[in-house]
């Protein structure tokens, strides 16, 4: 039984003048490593799995491919604007030299014939975003739910056209991480039986190598990084980790035709033993493509690469290693040692180490998909001086937000915040941005009205009419969303739920629904069926669960039926206020801000202020100069 012997192909990679006395002879000899029957059989090896195969995929020139769909043009050059600039161009379109950022003038020089489609924008008064006439900014907001929705629809198809067990972890709108390692040592079994067995004759039992695998067959599994470059007829014979990567290469390639098929979008996808390594070779070729990085090829992959163009060795970071050893490539650095990498730029430097010699170990873990903030904001324009201009926004935020938040309930039906949020940017007072949160109670039917009834309310919390100001951002936010079943609990203690409820709710396959009407949703519900306790029968008024105290709408707030329920809403919102210092106490403190780009964070209630502690190490490259 003959297997290549270990790192024996790495090393003679290593033959290159450049190789400085002091560097480990480890440098990449990670990458033939010898697979046993042992390493086989070992389900948990995790992110140190030698036969490791993780995928990136991306979406080409994304937002326009939305566009395209949605409008049925895919032979034409087409861009999307977002007042004056270009935030995405087609494949078409970059032939003429077209590039993002771009101001709409000069790309318009460029190609008389451009389809330009300006991103859809909310406006005032309108529940839905839409591709209007003339958007302004000074009185519409851009809408990416298109985009966002398109981008849950992929994620989707990965998950169902990889095969079971395969990791898929959104990385971004238009891209995701899919770890395939489970499900490919899956299909190598059954593909190749005779590995499933260690034979009686195996001289060191189950920690005997693998037989030498086949020789991989490429065709039809994407474009494969030479091991040289200068020469592509150089190749080495496959390695079993090949075997894996060609495996992936299939599913990914047949669900990137699905994608293509059913939803429209062409894709890119990079394939290799890591996270890093499939991210940046998934740019390889672009579009429509997918690359495919064989261990044996990585160190003539990254050795010519500037480094200051891979991810998180730009900036700062990047900056700091050039000036320091005066180098500009990959193979430059790998001279630099470990204990000096350290010495200078501290202890966590390590991963700069191993990427440099395509070494990453991160995980690909499926993130929570939902957000458990939900931000809308906006920069203003013109800023607000007078606290009555401020509703005319809030209604444009609270419809974005009243979409999304039911958008999402569609996927995920129970979804429910807890807390509304309103924060506004005022240049003028000492503090520039303060914001109001009030808990949220529920309601059968999330309208735009119901948001921005809470949201009126905590504008006129925050802002004093009186006192001078220049608002030049207002955002409005969902926090704590989570599913009602564990959600239920803290309902509880805002509003306790009578027998009838409770009945209604054991009985209801839509347990949510109906956990919702019984909370406070009896608003709208006027059967009287499944109204709680708390809420009177005609729902004009309602009873606090803690004090008991009760509080009614005047008659004249109950003209319509939005009208009341909005006002039962500011009513208990308003009654909350009293028991919401000590809510405010018990809500969780990790409500991540809203990371999305162009997306302020909300502000947490002030507590303690901590000192302000300067980077350590490695962190200081990354703060904010
Ligand atoms: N995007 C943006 N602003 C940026 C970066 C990206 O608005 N600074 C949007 C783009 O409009 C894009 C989407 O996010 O369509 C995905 O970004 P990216 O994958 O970087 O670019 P694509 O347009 O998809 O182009 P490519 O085919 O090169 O991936
Ligand atoms: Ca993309
Ligand atoms: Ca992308």
């Amino acid at each position: 039984m003959s297997t290549t012997a270990p790192h024996s192909r790495s090393k003679s990679l290593w033959k290159g003048k450049d190789r400085p006395a002091d560097t480990p002879a480890s440098d990449f000899d990670d990458l033939d490593p010898v697979i046993t029957y042992r390493t086989l059989f070992t389900q948990n090896l995790g992110v140190r799995d030698p036969l490791r195969v993780i995928a990136l995929c991306d979406s080409d020139a994304f937002y326009a491919a939305c566009e395209m769909v949605r409008l049925g043009i895919f032979d034409k050059p087409l861009v999307v604007l977002q007042w004056s600039m270009l935030i995405a161009v087609n494949y078409i379109a970059r032939k003429f030299g077209i590039t993002r950022m771009m101001k709409i003038q000069d790309a318009k020089e460029r190609c008389p014939d451009l389809v330009v489609v300006h991103v859809a924008t909310y406006k005032e008064g309108e529940k839905e975003p839409g591709y209007w006439e003339n958007p302004d900014t000074r009185t519409h907001k851009v809408s990416l739910d298109l985009y966002r929705r398109e981008s849950v629809k992929m994620l989707q198809m990965y998950k169902e056209g990889l095969p079971e067990d395969t990791e898929v972890e959104k990385a971004s709108i238009d891209e995701a991480f899919m770890d395939l390692t489970r499900p490919v040592r899956q299909i190598l079994l059954e593909r190749y039986p005779y590995l499933a067995q260690v034979p009686d004759d195996a001289p060191l039992g189950l920690d005997t190598p693998l037989p030498p695998p086949p020789q991989v067959s490429w065709q039809q599994l994407g474009t494969i990084i030479p091991m040289d470059p200068s020469n592509e007829e150089v190749d080495a014979p496959s390695t079993w980790h090949d075997v894996a990567l060609s495996i992936a290469a299939e599913s990914m390639e047949k669900v990137r035709q699905q994608i293509s098929a059913k939803l429209g979008y062409t894709t890119s996808a990079g394939i290799a033993r890591n996270k890093f390594l499939a991210k940046l070779c998934a740019s390889y070729r672009k579009p429509m493509n997918q690359s495919i990085l064989r261990n044996a090829a990585i160190p003539n992959y990254l050795k010519p690469m500037a480094f200051q163009k891979i991810r998180f060795l730009g900036g700062k970071m990047g900056d700091a290693l050039a000036n320091e050893y005066d180098v500009s490539t990959v193979a430059d650095l790998l001279s630099i040692n470990l204990d000096e990498m350290q010495n200078k730029f501290g202890e966590e430097s390590i991963w700069i180490y191993e990427v440099l010699r395509g070494i990453d170990h991160t995980e690909v873990k499926e993130k929570q998909t939902l957000n458990k903030s939900m931000l809308a904001s906006k920069n203003l324009p013109k800023p607000i001086t007078q606290a009555s201009e401020g509703y005319q926004w809030i209604r444009v935020l609270a419809a974005e937000l009243a979409l999304r938040l039911n958008e999402a309930r569609g996927t995920t039906p129970n979804l429910w915040p807890k807390t509304i949020v309103l924060s506004a940017r005022n240049v003028i007072a000492h503090e520039s941005r303060r914001s109001k949160q009030a808990p949220w109670p529920f309601v059968r039917e999330l309208t735009v009205e119901v948001v921005a009834a809470a949201a009126d309310k905590l504008w006129k919390e925050l802002v004093d009419p009186h006192a001078p100001m220049k608002i030049i951002g207002v955002s409005l936010g969902f926090t704590g969303i989570e599913g009602v079943e564990s959600g239920l609990k803290s309902i509880d203690t805002f509003f306790k739920t009578a027998p009838v409820s409770k009945r209604a709710l054991d009985d209801d396959p839509d347990e949510d629904q109906s956990a919702a009407t019984a909370a406070v949703g009896g608003a709208q519900d006027t059967s009287g069926e499944r109204l709680s306790k708390n809420i009177s029968k005609d729902a004009t008024s309602f009873v606090c669960s803690r004090c008991g105290q009760r509080s009614a709408l005047p008659r004249s707030a109950t003209r319509t039926e939005v009208e009341r329920q909005a006002g039962l809403l500011a009513l208990q919102l308003e009654h909350e206020d009293f028991h919401l210092a000590l809510e405010l106490s018990k809500l969780p403190d990790d409500a991540p801000p809203v990371r999305e780009a162009g997306r302020a964070a909300i502000n947490k209630p002030k507590k303690k202020k901590r000192r302000k502690e300067s980077p350590q190490g490695i962190a200081k490259f990354f703060s904010k100069s």
